[in-house]
């Protein structure tokens, strides 16, 4: 009998017991308590999930130890593994590991949800290499998404360790890996650790419906292939990453090639470079690089390699074999690869083995024509052949961004010129592309065009951009970029291809310039509290709360269609499927089907349903939820549930058609200031137009969660919502039972962002039905493309203005009207908001500015960071610029000249305070139409931001760069902000300061939701303050509506300021009482210990409660400038930002190392919004394309500005503020605007270059598909002149 199949986790052995294949890795450490590893995506495109693992090359036999995303490799693939995960670094038992302490100090930490997996990469790099670079530390982060920092301090953290300080946690080197150790064998039971864990190769494992083989030699794996009876599904398995692009099976024959040495051996020699099959494309790129250095004949291949830093991720590259890429290509031609791109430019072959061992050799074309899976054939390896030293070959990849993103187009040229012959092609040149359609390889007309020509001839460019324009036939991919933008791609690429060959007789190529990330700049360092456990992975979140007995898992049947009647809902087949256990729809809701509690008090008559019932409105709308005793088997019935329609209508999906629809958009009452008609008609200048923004998706990294367990009095309920209180009230109106039944409690969440403040109800109240009818626990998470297609995000928006100025562009009139885009519900509109904040920190005597919201067969949309706000101040910016542009002024003078004189007044957001009323579940009536600012700081702030940002300077340069440069642009810009921070005047929060008699502890319960916005922080600082006792005496309970009654939500950068002044005010009554009891007791000089002691046996309450009453806190504004510069290739539309500079008035902070943070997240979040996340809708079914990772993409590590340079404003305690400070949170999404008028400048500078001049409207996001487009990149401007 084989001995049992085992790996090894931080230094203890596992056996791996009977799994299907399946399983990943993942999972089996969650089911074996390792519960510190998160998942978000199941991808391998957030890197939440990130281990380390040390395993042995079949070749080589060389240990090598690397990242891997655990929710990729199945477990059985990790037999005899070496796998370090979180909970083999450090905790707060034994210490903490110096990566984690890094991590902490430097606030690198908001949630925590991805803080484990990026401990753990910064960890893998610690061990793979004895050395390394800054820039191999924003290279190992470029698979990991944080939605919360901004990314800053955590390269900041990580860049700050050195090899040292990782030797000298322990000196010692580990026995098991032989590299430095990290205390992770510490715990493990005597002995185990040394326990034998290799493979048990060449034995098939019979699992329940399937068998895993494990070759362990070539020979091995083509008789199991030989073996397999005709017609029988099998998979090649290697690093298992390929699913997540193209999911295949199920299978029944899985054959793990991962240990047969023929698949991984690699020969360097000058005749070839031999890769085998299963060499990581990792390894496939150090060896390159090795032989580009070392070999003659082989520089070009570095070329290639430097190409590929830019496929996936590092944890991917790890994982993923070229081998198995290209079979992937083989399988699914129209997949991007990036391998296949480079390995056809170098004319490389392919050497594939049939079962009877017989083999051939392909060129990669030759290849594609090979059906792989039906001939059972395996590919071996492939083999790259020397090119003469003046061979040019190039790759290039367009990405819809820097790091886990598949191409757009990817482009390689190899052309070999005589340049004594005017650079006259010589052999036949080779022209490959990527991305065009399922058939496109070589662009052959274009070669024979410049064949035996000159590249130094124009008619020969313009033939070779011609023959492009006819052989390219892009094919249409929904929810991707455009035919048109590809179709030009090929073209400007080819043309940096001629440019980059012709060298310097050709200056204008153009390329961005290298990005090294610069690093920030740190305020008074108070680390947040739960950092070191978030760190660690301890940190608990509803997510990792463990099953009870009889927990089920439910799953959402949705709509497939977006504006139908719901005919039927056929669960037969379903739940005959094993371990499916009932369906609940709406017929099974007991109280209302209606899961808002408080929405009702903000739009009219606005409810928004559990499960559809009649008409379905939007394509992902949940029919019910389909519950199970295990994720998979609930996934498997929602395979077999049959759903029909009729009356199936084409959706609405844009405010634009919306508004030709004959239902009037919903108005709020304008904002109306002045007469506009009157500043019209003094004007002399006026203009119109139109600004349009996209939506933003929620993208938090722990999705919406909600776990229902019924008791013996109502039901307990853990949810990852910001309203306890709003999600309690939902829950009882849904089951029809009183409030006091339901007992929400709330630890802490994976990022909120406003999705969870009532959207997630959409699976609080779904689970708790379930939990109702099945008189049994029930857990609801959502999938992270579910949490993108089934809850609504930031409402897309449309503005239109007409502005009235005089000739020096002072302002005299602004009408706009502002319509959001609400879903299919008028739920959370934000528009009323967006027009409080438009007048931003300018004057002018006349506004008219109109909210409304118009109704589309999509999600509804909701709160998102900075609501409204963030609409209301970028729309008016672009108005600024319009104006500006209009008079040909300075953007930045012409907003100076406009700026709101100081002590001036201003609405301060009476229609923001009326909507946020709504968040604290009151009404408020009677507010002032204007307040006054006290103190209006923003004129000081941009004298001060220009000189510290050296701008006066850095703008002559960027006018010398953009007329030396005619494909590369450079924009510099200030935005300066005025932010309302607008607070109801009933918003209450209750909290409870308890002190433990017997030791002086403190612990906290406040009604917020702490979320990585450091509200606990913030509260124990100000708690440490007011009872003048250490921090560390402090910690937090969980908020529950038991504890936290009729608290508000944790919103508009409204929780931490007033859970922060509840608990202070508590603080301070609970100190005044001891203060008493001290004098009465004759204890002034003891200590805080011996006081509580003592007060609580005289009797003494030692603790307190608060709830802050109407209009104990106050509104402000809050100032903000930013000053970004941004660099644009011109022919491709990629920019980065180099450099962006904020100044913003902070009050004085509470605690600037979590203020810097939040100002970092929010720019980032920003940047996103108004960048890169773009979101689009089938104009058929209405179905949103961008619910993938593949479709949607938020800002990674390497999109950030390249230099961010935060700083806050001194010396401006705030008067209203709690203790003297502001909000941070929310106004620096903002200031992403700033690098928008930066890349209008780039973009106005490359329309100059194209002979036009004038204003241009810039809608957001700002792709590199829109940024190219509006710099008129026309072929005929392709020139060599
Ligand atoms: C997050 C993420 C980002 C990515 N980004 C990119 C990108 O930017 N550019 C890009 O080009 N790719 C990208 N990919 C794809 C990635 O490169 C491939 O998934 C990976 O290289 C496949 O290798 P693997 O070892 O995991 O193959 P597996 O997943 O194990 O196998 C893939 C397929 O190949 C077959 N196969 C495996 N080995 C052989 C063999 N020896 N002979 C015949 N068939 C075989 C298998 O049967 C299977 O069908 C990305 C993937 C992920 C998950
Ligand atoms: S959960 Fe594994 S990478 Fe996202
Ligand atoms: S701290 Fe990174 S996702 Fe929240």
């Amino acid at each position: 009998m084989s001995a049992p199949l085992s790996l090894t986790i931080n230094g203890k052995q596992y056996e791996v017991g009977e799994v299907s294949p399946n399983t990943h890795l993942l999972t089996f450490l969650h089911d074996n308590q390792l519960l510190g590893t998160h998942k978000t995506c199941y991808k391998g495109a957030c890197g939440a999930c990130t281990v380390v693992a040390t395993l042995t090359d079949p070749d080589t036999l060389e240990k090598k130890t690397m990242t891997i995303n655990s929710c990729l490799v199945p477990v059985l693939a990790c037999v005899g593994w070496e796998l370090t995960t979180i909970e083999g670094l450090g905790n707060k038992y034994d210490g903490y590991h110096v990566i984690q302490e890094r991590l902490t100090q430097h606030s690198g930490t908001q949630c925590g949800y991805c803080s484990p997996g990026m401990v753990m990469n910064m960890y893998g790099l610690s061990q793979s290499k004895a050395e390394w670079t800054k820039e191999d530390v924003e290279q190992q982060l470029d698979g990991t998404v944080c939605r919360c920092t901004g990314y800053r301090p955590i390269l900041d953290a990580f860049k700050s360790l050195t090899p040292q300080d990782i030797e000298d946690v322990h000196k010692t080197r580990c026995p098991t890996t032989g590299k430095a150790c990290s205390g992770c064998c510490s715990n493990k039971p005597k002995g185990e650790g040394k326990k034998a864990c290799g493979k048990s190769a060449g034995s098939p494992l019979k699992l329940k419906d399937s068998t895993w083989h494990q070759p362990s030699s070539l020979q091995e794996l083509l008789d199991t292939l030989a073996g397999l009876p005709e017609g029988t599904k099998y998979t090649l398995v290697c690093g298992n990453t390929a699913q997540a692009v193209y999911e295949g099976g199920p299978y029944t024959e899985y054959i793990y090639t991962g240990n047969v040495p023929e698949l991984s051996a690699v020969k360097l020699e000058t005749e070839a470079l031999v890769f085998g099959a299963n060499v990581s494309i990792t390894r496939l790129m150090e060896q390159l690089f090795l032989a580009a250095q070392t070999l003659g004949g082989f520089a070009y291949v570095s070329h290639l390699a430097e190409t590929w830093k830019h496929l996936g991720n590092t944890s991917l590259r790890n994982l993923g074999s070229w081998g198995g890429n290209i079979a992937t290509k083989v399988n699914h031609p129209d997949f991007t690869s990036d391998i296949f791109v480079g390995l056809v430019t170098a004319g490389a072959t392919i050497t594939t083995v049939s079962p009877d061992g017989s083999s051939d050799t392909h060129t990669l074309e030759e290849l594609m024509e090979v059906d792989l899976v039906g001939q059972r054939r395996v590919i071996l390896q492939v083999s790259l052949p020397p090119l003469p030293d003046d061979v040019f070959v190039r790759t290039i990849k367009v990405r819809p961004r820097t790091s886990t993103a598949l191409a757009d187009v990817s482009a390689g040229f190899k052309v070999r010129v005589d340049a004594a012959t005017a650079h006259t092609v010589v052999d036949a040149p080779v022209i490959v592309y990527n991305g065009i359609n399922s058939s496109f390889i070589r662009a052959t007309a274009t070669e024979a065009a410049l064949a035996g020509k000159s590249l130094e001839d124009e008619m020969v460019l313009q033939a070779a951009l011609s023959a492009l324009a006819t052989e390219v036939v892009p094919a249409i991919k929904p929810g991707e970029t455009s035919p048109e933008y590809r179709l030009s791609l090929t073209q400007t690429l080819l043309y940096k291809m001629v440019l980059g060959v012709l060298g310097d007789s050709a200056s204008t190529a153009s390329k961005l310039s290298l990005r090294i990330l610069k690093p920030g700049q740190w305020g008074k360092p108070v680390t947040k509290v739960e950092a070191p456990i978030q760190c660690s992975g301890e940190a608990e979140y509803v997510t990792k709360i463990p099953a009870r007995p009889g927990e089920l898992y439910g799953v959402f049947v949705t709509s497939t269609q977006a504006n139908a009647r719901l005919v039927s809902i056929d669960t037969t087949d379903a739940l005959a499927i094993p371990g499916v256990v009932g369906f609940v729809g709406a017929e099974d809701i007991r109280g209302q089907n209606n899961m808002l509690a408080f929405a009702a008090d903000w739009v009219p008559g606005s409810s928004q349903p559990v499960f559809a019932s009649e008409r379905v409105e939007y394509n992902g709308q949940p029919l019910g939820l389909l519950v199970a005793t295990n994720r998979s088997a609930a996934y498997a019935g929602l395979e077999a549930v049959k759903v029909t329609y009729d009356d199936i209508q084409a959706p609405v999906i844009t405010i634009d058609e919306a508004l030709t629809k004959p239902l009037p958009p919903s108005q709020f009452p304008p904002v109306v200031i002045g007469d506009v008609a009157a500043g019209f008609a003094a004007s002399t200048h006026v203009i119109e137009g139109a600004m349009r923004r996209g939506g933003q998706l929620h993208y938090q990294l722990e999705t919406q969660i909600t776990i229902v367990n019924p008791t013996d009095d109502g039901f307990e309920v853990h949810s990852a919502t910001q309203w306890a209180s709003e999600t309690q009230r939902a829950i009882a109106q849904v089951l029809g039972v009183p409030d006091n039944q339901v007992h929400v409690s709330v630890k802490r969440l994976g990022g909120g962002f406003g999705g969870k403040i009532d959207q997630c109800n959409i699976v609080s109240t779904a689970a708790a039905v379930a939990a109702q009818k099945m008189r049994r626990p029930v857990r609801v998470q959502l999938d992270l493309s579910d949490n993108m297609r089934i809850v609504g995000g930031r409402e897309p928006y449309l503005c239109t203005y007409k502005v009235g100025f005089d000739d020096a562009g002072k302002l005299q009139a602004v009408q706009a009207v502002l319509t959001a885009d609400s879903g299919y519900k008028g739920v959370d509109v934000s528009s009323s908001s967006a027009v409080a904040a438009m007048p931003s920190c300018y004057a002018c005597s006349n506004w008219e500015l109109t909210p409304q919201f118009i109704l589309t067969n999509t999600p509804v949309t909701t709160w998102c960071r900075t609501p409204g706000t963030v609409e209301g101040i970028c729309f008016m910016e672009n108005i600024m610029d319009h104006v500006a542009a209009e008079l040909g002024l300075d953007p930045l003078e012409l907003r100076q000249r406009n700026l709101l004189p100081d002590g001036g007044s201003r609405r301060l957001g009476k229609e923001i305070i009326q909507l946020r009323s709504r968040m604290a579940g009151c009404n408020v009536k009677d507010l002032p139409d204007e307040v006054t600012i006290p103190r209006n700081l923003i004129s000081n702030m941009i004298t001060q931001l220009l000189a510290s940002a050296d701008v006066e300077k850095r703008k002559a340069e960027v006018a010398q760069f953009n007329k030396d440069n005619l494909w590369k642009k450079r924009g510099l810009t200030v935005m300066p902000m005025l932010w309302p921070h607008s607070v109801p005047p009933v918003y209450p929060f209750s909290v409870l300061v308890a002190v433990n008699a017997r030791d002086g502890s403190v612990s906290i319960s406040h009604g917020g939701s702490e979320m990585g916005q450091g509200l606990n922080t913030k509260v124990a600082q100000v708690a440490a303050y007011e009872l003048g006792i250490p921090m560390d005496t402090i910690s937090f309970v969980p908020t529950s509506t038991h504890t936290n009654p009729n608290s508000s939500s944790t919103s508009g950068s409204l929780g931490s300021d007033t859970c922060s002044y509840c608990v202070g005010e508590a603080c301070k009554i609970l100190r005044a009482r001891l203060d008493t009891y001290k004098q009465v007791a004759g204890l002034l000089d003891a200590s805080w210990k011996e006081v509580v002691l003592s007060a609580f046996n005289a009797g003494v309450d030692i603790s307190q409660r608060y709830v802050n009453g109407a209009n104990e806190t106050q509104g402000y504004a809050v100032f903000g400038v930013a000053c970004s510069e941004v660099e644009l290739d011109v022919l491709t539309g990629q920019f980065m930002i180099l450099r962006t500079d904020i100044l913003e008035d902070a009050g004085r902070s509470l605690s600037p190392l979590v203020d810097i943070g939040q100002i970092e997240g929010g720019f980032v979040m920003g940047q996103g919004l108004l960048t890169l996340e773009k979101i689009v809708f089938d104009a058929a079914t209405g179905k949103n394309l961008s619910d993938s990772v593949w479709t949607y993409h938020t800002p990674m590590a390497l999109d950030i500005p390249v230099d961010i340079r935060v700083t806050l404003l001194e010396d401006a305690p705030n008067p209203v503020g709690v203790q003297s400070s502001k909000v941070t949170s929310e106004p620096p999404v903002c200031l992403a605007y700033s690098a928008v008028m930066a890349l209008r400048q780039a973009v106005t500078s490359a329309r100059q270059d194209a002979g036009t001049t004038g204003w241009f409207q810039m809608d957001a996001p700002l792709t590199y598909e829109s940024l190219q487009q509006l710099c008129l990149v026309d072929v005929s401007r392709l020139t060599l002149a």
